[in-house]
């Protein structure tokens, strides 16, 4: 199997296999309009991973303006992960680290001081993947999630 991946802005064309990859990894699934209102207004954080021409993995985010995580900034603006996901298949390859990083560039194009997520917090993949990124955990969602599982919310400085 090829393993080389690459990463690229997502575009319009993307959005069948971006919409596939996300009903195929992750319950929270969103409309078309959606992924495209992110991508219109954010592109630079909106990412997708490929492998020949099999797109196998995305990121998508927001830049929210509000208090930081670490009360160091007053308002400021911040990235804000929406959705991440790599195909199981290609998963444990460092794509998901690659997209992350990508995507925190393109926040800090936008002025962002700050990145954050919401993670269930039975998702020990997810939570190792952003620690190994030195996110740390900020506070705990009660019941953020639709079936009531709670969230951590990890956050990162940006240089
Ligand atoms: C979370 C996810 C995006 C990670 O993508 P990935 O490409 O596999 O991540 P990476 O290969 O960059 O992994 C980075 C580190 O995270 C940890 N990690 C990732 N998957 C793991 C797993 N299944 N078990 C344990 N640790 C894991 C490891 O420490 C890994 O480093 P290592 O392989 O050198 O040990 C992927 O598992 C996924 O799509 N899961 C389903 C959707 C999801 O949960 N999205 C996140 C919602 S907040």
């Amino acid at each position: 199997m090829q393993t080389t991946f690459s990463l690229r802005q997502f575009k319009p064309d993307d959005l069948d296999d971006v919409i596939r990859v996300n009903h195929t990894c992750l319950p929270e699934n969103y409309s078309a309009y959606f992924f495209m209102d992110l991508y219109e207004r954010y592109p630079a954080t909106f990412i997708v991973a490929e492998i020949g021409n099999e797109i196998v993995g995305y990121i998508m985010c927001r830049i929210e303006t509000g208090f930081s995580h670490f009360g160091l900034f007053g308002i400021s603006k911040k990235g804000h992960v929406v959705s991440v996901a790599v195909l199981p298949e290609y998963q444990r390859k460092g794509i998901g680290t690659d997209l992350l990083r990508k995507a925190m560039y393109g926040m800090r194009l936008y002025g962002a001081k700050e990145c954050y997520l919401e993670v269930r917090t039975t998702n020990s993949a997810a939570v190792r993947m952003y620690d190994k990124l030195d996110f740390k955990t900020v506070r705990k969602a009660k019941a953020y999630y639709a079936d009531g599982e709670d969230a951590h919310v990890m956050a990162k400085k940006l240089k």
